[in-house]
């Protein structure tokens, strides 16, 4: 590995560590043990009314930012296919855990987690064990671009939140690359990434330098996905949109007792349509025979 990408893993690491240990999303887990890092979204006409209705002191501020994080996963968890509990999924920057466990309750998967941070790991696999199913959800201390001690064609599915976007450009193909080898032939991928829009909107540049800066990331664009995807051996099935739906969660958040600052730049980018918010579900493309 380079040496430049090791010191940004760990100053990466670091982030995730502190965000684990302290912060909103601690505050957000305190009744469930349920820690997402990711944003949230509005699904329902009363998700919308509870938005935009004030009045909340803090708890119930806390207890709809959690609600509407849940809301992402629950939407997503949709394109990952029926339950089984034969199922084996990746999750590709697992973070804390939330996400993986909320996946096997509803779904039964085997669920195995990889996160750079050290922290992240010992509580997700707490977190696991408290819900009762450490047996079939596991969280390691992992680079999801070298997966080296994972054997060939053994997930059925990848899921990856809120992850890529921390992954530089130059690596994407080899990433998807890497879910291809470690995955089975008919495997499905599902990737939820704020998607750019520099190139294709005059402000894009500069939401994506302020976003990259906050968060170590570098942010792409829906066709470096669908690209390096591709190319990897992986066919674009959906892209879904889910800018506005993410919008009220970032304005809400915005508004609260516990705003973190970043707030400004998605309800900045999201409104004038330079940064989106995108759900892709990819299919492995099957090997010619
Ligand atoms: C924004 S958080 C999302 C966490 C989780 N997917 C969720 O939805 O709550 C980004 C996660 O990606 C992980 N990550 C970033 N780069 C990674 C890499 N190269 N390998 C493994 N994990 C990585 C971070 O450690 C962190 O857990």
């Amino acid at each position: 590995m380079r040496k430049t990408q090791n010191k940004l893993f760990d100053r990466l690491a670091g982030i995730y560590d502190e965000k684990t240990a302290s912060g909103l999303n601690k505050k957000l887990a305190r009744d469930d043990n349920i820690f997402l890092n990711h944003s949230g979204i509005v699904l329902s006409p009363r998700d919308i009314s509870r938005v935009k209705g004030g009045g909340l002191g803090e708890d119930g501020e806390l207890d709809l930012i959690h609600k509407l994080e849940k809301n992402l996963v629950s939407f997503g968890m949709k394109y990952l296919g029926s339950s089984s509990s034969k199922k084996r999924v990746l999750d590709a920057g697992s973070g804390a855990g939330g996400s993986a466990i909320l996946i096997n309750r509803k779904l039964g998967y085997r669920i195995d987690g990889y996160t750079i941070s050290k922290k992240q790991v010992l509580f997700a696999n707490h977190a696991a064990k408290e819900y009762g199913v450490s047996d079939e959800v596991k969280f390691h201390c992992g680079n999801i671009l070298d997966l080296a001690h994972v054997r060939n064609n053994i997930f059925d599915t990848i899921w990856a939140c809120e992850s890529t976007e921390h992954i530089p450009a130059m690596d994407l193909g080899p990433m998807f690359s890497e879910f291809s080898r470690v995955t089975k032939p008919s495997a499905r991928m599902v990737v939820i990434a704020w998607t750019s829009r520099s190139g294709l909107h005059k402000d894009g540049e500069r939401i994506k330098y302020a976003i990259d800066k906050h968060y170590i990331t570098d942010i792409h664009s829906k066709n470096d996905y669908t690209r390096a995807a591709m190319t990897a051996g992986w066919q674009l099935k959906r892209a879904i949109d889910l800018t506005k739906k993410s919008l009220p969660y970032w304005e809400f958040r915005h508004k609260s007792r516990n705003a973190t600052s970043s707030e400004k730049y998605f309800i900045k980018g999201y409104k004038n349509n330079s940064l989106s918010y995108t759900l892709f579900v990819f299919d492995k493309i099957p090997a010619e025979h």
